[in-house]
């Protein structure tokens, strides 16, 4: 089967980059002639064709939207909304494909991508063949610390490859939970790993560890799989459809736009995240708006645009069953209690609840320790309360203590390495990570326990433009952070 591939659909060069306004911009091929657009905001640009989804009519501006939002289909008036690539006229109903938009970091330039095919697990579709009771089951079950490790970021077999293991013989579809390993999360990040959400696929058939993106990989007569690229983030993350006996699982689960928000619909199951909050922002940030009732009002207003998000993004793929997991940061430790409290998360049953009002044939299955679903049962028959196996009431759901000092004591160690007592460990640690070429000043406040700068401790500037280190910030406008960097012992 051929592999999927990226084409270039348009290009502009950077001086028509330059002239991009902010909001709508009409643009045309002039080779073939075919038109698209491109919405520009403070951040990014977002593009699609310019056709519309019920029956390929051409978009013009909107002259109703004040916003400078939404265009406005010129045959039956459908309405599109190109800031967030959803129709509002009929109201809550399509998704607009989208095209990528990769702007070089050399030359300026701006190309939208294709996908090709965008739909690759069309190419070779199977009949869905019965199945038997307790012939595909998701059960949840735990992993050691080991296999947490792996499922990571920073593992060569993170994501979709690091789930299909030679030696053992299952075929998970986890993708991982750790999210960004980082050593200072490490306290954090291993609280919680003797309880991660695990899904794997119990058919006991093997493995294969070839694949390419988007094309379809054998396991078996019966089991298939296929990795799809991330629209957002290619070289991080992934989504994975598996499919047995022409039953498709499609776990989506930390992956930003899978396949470029084009994804099958239908699907017997469907598994994403829910819970938001991994990256602490902006618990960790003061000063300037960064005040407490900002932060609140961030927080709620982030966590349900995630939970609507993941509600619309079910109601238009209306899988059969659906089924919220993955892990997600517990700040265990005592000093993380402000971030605890603050950083609120999305539970399983909220986001359950909210799919459930909005769609009302999909079955929604809230995976908790030792329960397991069986696909075939539920899929035969939703109200089939035996398709769900409960944990016994005795099961500890949540875990509620932590042998931290094993990361403690080696965290604490590290704020007295050598490298600390010579200045130029600052330049060489921004040089070294290369973040540059963006206007961002930070200030680095190295602080006690209350926050307080630290007698002798390092204060100094990084103005990322130039990767340079000045005494004071630049003249020229600019955003601008401090951090505060707490270093006392643990
Ligand atoms: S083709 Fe656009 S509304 Fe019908």
């Amino acid at each position: 089967m051929t592999p999927q591939v990226s084409r270039t659909v348009l290009r502009l060069e950077a001086s028509e980059v330059r002239e991009l306004k902010y909001g709508i911009n009409f643009k045309k091929n002039p080779e073939d002639g075919k038109c698209y657009i491109v919405f520009k905001d403070k951040d990014k640009a977002r593009a699609c064709k310019n056709q519309c989804k019920h029956q390929g009519g051409l978009f013009i501006k909107d002259i109703e939207d004040l916003d400078g939002r939404t265009v406005r289909c010129t045959k039956h008036f459908w309405k599109l909304d190109v800031s967030t690539m959803e129709y509002v006229n009929p109201p809550d109903s399509f998704l607009q494909d989208e095209l990528e938009v990769v702007v070089s970091d050399t030359d300026g330039s701006m190309e939208l991508v294709e996908l090709n095919p965008p739909d690759p697990w069309t190419l070779d579709p199977r009949e869905a063949q019965d199945l038997q009771p307790g012939e595909l089951t998701l059960p949840h079950f735990e992993i050691t610390r080991r296999e947490a490790a792996r499922y990571s970021h920073l593992c060569w077999r993170h994501l979709a490859a690091g789930v299909l293991v030679p030696g053992e013989k299952r075929c998970e579809l986890n993708k991982h939970h750790c999210c960004a390993f980082r050593r200072m999360a490490e306290c954090m990040l291993f609280a919680r790993l003797s309880r991660l959400t695990i899904v794997h696929i119990d058919v006991e058939k093997g493995y294969t560890n070839s694949f390419s993106y988007s094309v379809i990989s054998k396991v078996d007569e019966h089991l298939r799989f296929m990795i799809l690229m991330d629209g957002v983030h290619p070289e991080m993350d992934t989504c994975l459809i598996v499919e047995y006996k022409g039953h498709m699982i499609l776990n989506t689960v930390d992956c930003t736009r899978p396949n470029n928000g084009r994804l099958p619909q239908g699907v017997d199951v469907m598994m994403s995240d829910f819970a938001g909050g991994a990256s602490g922002f902006p618990m960790t940030f003061h000063g300037g708006k960064y005040t407490e009732s900002w932060k609140a009002d961030f927080i709620k207003n982030e966590r349900k645009k995630l939970l609507n998000y993941k509600t619309q993004l079910v109601k238009s793929l209306q899988p059969k069953i659906y089924c919220p997991f993955a892990g997600y940061f517990t700040e265990a430790h005592p000093s993380d209690r402000y971030i605890k409290e603050t950083n609120i998360k999305n539970s399983a049953e909220d986001l359950n609840a909210s799919i459930r009002k909005a769609c009302p044939n999909t079955l929604t299955w809230t995976p908790s320790p030792c329960s397991v679903l069986d696909v075939a049962q539920a899929l035969a028959d939703q109200s089939n309360r035996e398709a769900i196996t409960q944990p016994p009431n005795t099961t500890k759901i949540y875990k509620d203590s932590w042998d931290f000092d094993l990361y403690l004591e080696e965290l604490n160690a590290a704020i007295s390495n050598d490298i600390f007592e010579h200045k130029s460990w600052i330049q060489f640690y921004y040089n070294w990570a290369g973040f540059k070429g963006y206007n961002l000043v930070i200030k680095v406040i190295e602080t006690d326990d209350d926050f307080k700068p630290l007698d002798g401790g390092y204060d100094y500037l990084v103005d990322f433009m130039d990767l340079s280190f000045p005494d004071k910030r630049p003249e020229r406008d600019h955003p601008y952070e401090e951090v505060i960097d707490k270093i006392t012992e643990i």
